[in-house]
């Protein structure tokens, strides 16, 4: 009786070993053993037929092993089932969609400048760079706007310290350029400026220009005007309405600004302010206005861009938001 206990124990074990994965072979395997016919009932079964001395120490051993193989079967079945579901959990699924990265893109505001820097480039400009913070001279003083002059008014200044001052326009660099290189030149000028004005749909605090400069022996006010038209035609296309309105600038003499038309608003848009170069300018820096002559012009590229793209705000420009932006790439 003893031995017949203990085979089935030994079964029961490799059994279990060898143990099989589908809910329907455990099924199999646990009525083998634990079910109403399984093995281990059997064995209650023969109980019967013990001696009455034998019976006790009998129907003990056959509990406890029957406990035994219950708690060896149910610890296999968690075991089993927690490392399927681990299984589960690592399975990469082939059949879904890749994560696609977002591209980023070159902002419309770099790629307006590229497309102005193209332009000029072709009939012959050099780009140049200048200083954003800059003293005094060279964004007021040099280009004729002296202290205490109301001209200072017309652009609302943020000032580092008394003398110096973050850019109000890219002209300053008119003056660097004019110091360090001797006549002929011919040059734009990309960069950042800074303004304390209210801000509102076209005006910002902080805003990009294009200066241009070109000084030379012989130039004229029809030159400038058909190097801007020839611009605005690259730039818009040859039916963009456009219009040169008289002006003042304390650095030009006599001074200009265009339009263009903004077909969103129906109205006009001033885009730049330009004119010939102001003899007290030319002197300032050394050059001799009597033999040299010039024309500059500093466009707005913010509002370039918007009436390029449609773009009824200046703000969109700065937010950072990339649902205006991916618009663009
Ligand atoms: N600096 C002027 C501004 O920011 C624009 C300008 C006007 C630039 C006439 C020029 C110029 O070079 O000749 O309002």
């Amino acid at each position: 009786m003893m031995e017949q206990l203990e085979s089935v124990r030994k079964q029961f074990l490799t059994d279990l070993e060898s143990f099989p994965e589908t809910p329907q072979e455990i099924d199999e395997l646990r009525s083998k053993y634990l079910g109403r016919k399984g093995q281990v009932s059997a064995l209650f079964a023969l109980l019967g037929k013990a001696t009455p001395e034998e019976r006790p120490t009998l129907g003990k051993d056959l509990n406890i092993l029957k406990q035994d193989l219950t708690n060896q079967f149910e610890e296999k079945v968690a075991s089993v089932s927690a490392s399927q579901q681990s299984a589960e959990d690592d399975a990469i699924d082939l059949t879904l969609p890749g994560k696609t990265p977002r591209i980023g893109s070159v902002h419309i505001l770099e790629q307006t400048l590229s497309e102005i820097k193209d332009i000029f480039k072709s009939i012959g400009y050099h780009v140049a760079y200048g200083p954003e913070v800059d003293d005094d001279y060279h964004n007021f003083s040099a280009l004729n706007i002296p202290e205490h002059h109301p001209a200072r008014d017309m652009q609302d200044t943020f000032f580092v310290d008394p003398t110096t001052v973050l850019r109000t326009h890219t002209s300053n660099v008119q003056i660097h350029l004019m110091e360090n290189e001797d006549p002929p030149i011919r040059y734009i000028v990309p960069g950042r400026v800074y303004r304390n004005e209210a801000i509102g749909y076209k005006s910002y605090c902080l805003f990009h220009q294009v200066e241009g400069i070109y000084i030379n022996e012989k130039v004229s006010f029809a030159e400038l005007k058909g190097c801007l038209e020839y611009f605005v035609r690259q730039m818009f296309g040859l039916n963009k309405k456009m219009r040169f309105r008289p002006s003042y600038f304390p650095f030009t003499e006599p001074s200009a600004e265009v339009d263009l038309w903004d077909d969103e608003r129906h109205q006009w848009m001033e885009i730049l302010g330009c004119g010939m170069v102001d003899p007290a300018v030319l002197d300032t820096v050394g050059y001799d206005s009597k033999k040299w002559h010039g024309y500059a012009f500093g466009m707005g590229v913010e509002r370039i861009a918007m009436l390029k793209y449609k773009i009824n705000d200046i703000r969109l420009f700065y937010n950072g938001d990339v649902r205006f932006l991916e618009q663009f790439s």
